[in-house]
C-alpha cells in the first residue's frame, strides 16, 4: 500500500525537523506560511467541506450523522450515586466487538468505551464562580472519567442497548483503583479517575485511558477564560493529585478491576499508541500535553504472547523501562533510575520517585521539550510513529506540526530513531492545531484538530472557522495535504475518532461546545438538541462510506 520515504527525501526532512525542533519553530512556520503549488487531490471517498462558523456539526455531501450518546443520556443502569448518565465531554472512543474475547469482529454490536475529560462547572452543576458546595463537587465529579456503552446496529441504526449489564460508569467517585507497578508500594489504591483525554485499545481488549490536566481540579480558576475547578475549597471533596496523571486499565467486559499502571508515569497523559517491538515486546508511545513537555515510549520486560491470559497480558504494563526523547540525539533516554546516572545526580532515589514526578526526571535527563505533543498514532503499514504538536504560541509557533519518527531498524525496542516533519500547520497543509489522530484502512491519517476557544475565528485563526476533522493521505502527490471532512459546533473540538471493525462508519466525540458560554441565559451553542436548551458533548456515529472505500 505505501512507499517508503526516499533516503533523499527522509534525510531532507529529517535536516529540516531537527531545525524546527531544536533551534526556532517561528521561522520555520514563516518560511512555511505559503500554500504549496503540489498539484494535490483529495481521497477519492468524499469532497471537502469549506470551513465554517455555523452552530451544526457539518459533513461532506452523502454523509450523515446520528447521535448516539448525548451527555445527561440515561445508561438504564444505577450505581452508588443513583441513575448512571452519559459524562460531559466526551472525547477518546474505542469499539469493542462484543464477540472479541471469543475470537469474533462482530461489526454490529460492540461496547464503547468512552473518555469523559472534563466538565463545565457551570452547565455541570451551576457553580457560577462564587461559593462553593460539596454538592456541586459531586455533580461536576460525576460528569467526569468513562462510559461504557453496549451498543447495536440494526437496519442501519445504531442505538443503545438498553438496560444491559455492561452499560456502567467510571467516575472520580469510583471508590477503589489498585496501582500497579513500581509506585504501588508507596499508594496502593486511589480514588476515581478524571481528565480523561485520549487512550488507546489493549491487544487485549482493554480500554487504556489517559487522565491528562488533572491538576486543573483542586485550583480555583483565575478569569473565567481559565480552567480551573476549584475543588480544594471544599476540603471533604479536594483530590489527592498523586491519584491521577495515570494511564488507566478498564475492561469494558467487566472481567478484570481497573487498574492504574505507574510503570507508564505520571504526567499530563494525553493518550497511548503500541505496537510490538523485534521479540515481541509490547511498546506503548506516549505524550504529554503541555508546552515544553515531553514524548515516551514504554517497553516492556516480557514479550506479548497469544498463550497469556488476560490479566498476564494486562502484566506487561507493570514491568518495563520508560524512555523519553531526545529529539537532538535522535536516541530515547531511558527513565530508570538504576541506568540513568543524570536522574541518582538529580536526587532521585527509587523508581517509585522517577514515576511520582515523570516530567521533572525527563528534564533532569535531557529530554527535547516539545510544542505540546498530544495524540499520536502508529502507521498501519510502516510502523512509523505520527506525533501531533499542537501549537506554542508564546514561541510564535501557531499552528502546530505532526512529526513522523522512525525506529531504527525498524524496530519499536529501538533506543534510537530518525525523524521527519510530515505536515506544518497553517496554510501549507490547511489545518492548525493538530490533536487527535487516526488511521482509515487506506493509511490517511485523520486529524482532529483543537484551536482554543479563545483564539478560535480570531486574527490568524480566522481562516480556519471552527474546530474540523481532515482527511492527510501519507503516501502519493497529496501527502501532508489536508482536505476537510467535518465542521464541529460552535466553540467545540472533535475528538476520539475511531472506525468500526469494517470501517462502515466513524465514531466521533463532539466536546465542549458553548465552551465559552459565561451566563445560563446566554448559551453561546445550543448544539445539538438546538432551541433554548445548553450546548451538550455527544457521540455521534457517521456514515455513508462507500462500500470497500
Ligand atoms: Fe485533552 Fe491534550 O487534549
Ligand atoms: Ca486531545
Ligand atoms: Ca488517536
Ligand atoms: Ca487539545
Amino acid at each position: 500500500m505505501s512507499q517508503p520515504l526516499s533516503r533523499r527525501n527522509f534525510l531532507q526532512y529529517v535536516g529540516w525537523g531537527s531545525y524546527a525542533l531544536m533551534r526556532d519553530w517561528s521561522r520555520l512556520v514563516q518560511a512555511q506560511a505559503a500554500p504549496s503549488n503540489r498539484p494535490s487531490a483529495p481521497p477519492p471517498f468524499f469532497k471537502p467541506i469549506a470551513p465554517s462558523t455555523e452552530d451544526q456539526l457539518i459533513l461532506p455531501d452523502g454523509y450523515r450523522y446520528q447521535l448516539l450518546a448525548v451527555w445527561g443520556d440515561s445508561l438504564g443502569s444505577r450505581g452508588p450515586y443513583g441513575e448512571e448518565r452519559v459524562g460531559s465531554d466526551c472525547d477518546f472512543l474505542a469499539y469493542f466487538p462484543i464477540d472479541a474475547l471469543q475470537g469474533g469482529r462482530n461489526p454490529n454490536e460492540g461496547l464503547l468505551w468512552i473518555n469523559h475529560e472534563n466538565c463545565k462547572p457551570l452547565f455541570a452543576s451551576g457553580y457560577d464562580g462564587t461559593r462553593r458546595t460539596e454538592e456541586q463537587v459531586i455533580q461536576e465529579k460525576l460528569q467526569v472519567g468513562g462510559t461504557v456503552l453496549h451498543i447495536r446496529r440494526e437496519a442501519g441504526r445504531w442505538h443503545v442497548v438498553k438496560p444491559s449489564p455492561y452499560n456502567r460508569r467510571l467516575t472520580a467517585l469510583y471508590p477503589e483503583i489498585r496501582l500497579t507497578g513500581p509506585v504501588a508500594e508507596r499508594i496502593p489504591v486511589v480514588q476515581g479517575t478524571l481528565a480523561n483525554c485520549s487512550g488507546g485499545r489493549s491487544p487485549w481488549w482493554t480500554a487504556l485511558s489517559c487522565e491528562e490536566n488533572f491538576h486543573w481540579f483542586n485550583r480555583f480558576a483565575r478569569d473565567p477564560d481559565d480552567d480551573g475547578y476549584g475543588w480544594q475549597a471544599v476540603p471533604t471533596q479536594a483530590i489527592d493529585e498523586t491519584h491521577y496523571g495515570w494511564v488507566v486499565e478498564v475492561d469494558p467486559f467487566g472481567q478484570l478491576p481497573p487498574v492504574k499502571h505507574s510503570a507508564l508515569g505520571r504526567f499530563a497523559h494525553e493518550n497511548l499508541a503500541w505496537r510490538l517491538g523485534a521479540t515481541g515486546r509490547l511498546v506503548c508511545y506516549m505524550g504529554d500535553d503541555s508546552a515544553n513537555q515531553y514524548f515516551y515510549k514504554y517497553v516492556s520486560a516480557e514479550p506479548l504472547s497469544s498463550g497469556m491470559t488476560r490479566q498476564e497480558q494486562r502484566r506487561l504494563l507493570e514491568r518495563g523501562t520508560l524512555y523519553v526523547a531526545d529529539f537532538l540525539r535522535q536516541v530515547w533516554i531511558p527513565l530508570d533510575v538504576r541506568r540513568n546516572r543524570k536522574l541518582q545526580e538529580a536526587g532521585f532515589r527509587t523508581q517509585a520517585d522517577v514515576l511520582l514526578e515523570t516530567r521533572k526526571a525527563a528534564k533532569a535527563a535531557g529530554a527535547t521539550p516539545l510544542d505540546r505533543p498530544e495524540d499520536c498514532e502508529v502507521h498501519p503499514a510502516d510502523g512509523s510513529v505520527y506525533l501531533a504538536l499542537t501549537n506554542n504560541v508564546l514561541h510564535g509557533n501557531l499552528f502546530g506540526q505532526i512529526i513522523r519518527l522512525v525506529e531504527d531498524n525498524d524496530d519499536a525496542e529501538s533506543e534510537s530513531f530518525r525523524f521527519e516533519i510530515f505536515l506544518v500547520g497553517g496554510a501549507p497543509s490547511g489545518l492548525a492545531c493538530p490533536d487527535n489522530l487516526c488511521f482509515d484502512r487506506r493509511g490517511n491519517l485523520w486529524v482532529a484538530c483543537d484551536i482554543s476557544h479563545v483564539l478560535l475565528n480570531r486574527w490568524a485563526y480566522r481562516r480556519f472557522g471552527n474546530n474540523g476533522l481532515y482527511v492527510v493521505p501519507t503516501r502519493g502527490e497529496s501527502a501532508g495535504d489536508a482536505f476537510q471532512f467535518a465542521s464541529g459546533p460552535v466553540e467545540a473540538e472533535l475528538t476520539g475518532p475511531w472506525f468500526a471493525e469494517d470501517y462502515s462508519c466513524l465514531f466521533l466525540s463532539v466536546q465542549h461546545p458553548g465552551e465559552g458560554t459565561r451566563s445560563l441565559d446566554n448559551p453561546t451553542s445550543h448544539w445539538p438538541h438546538g432551541g433554548r436548551d445548553i450546548p451538550r458533548s455527544a457521540v455521534v456515529v457517521i456514515d455513508g462510506f462507500p462500500a470497500g472505500w
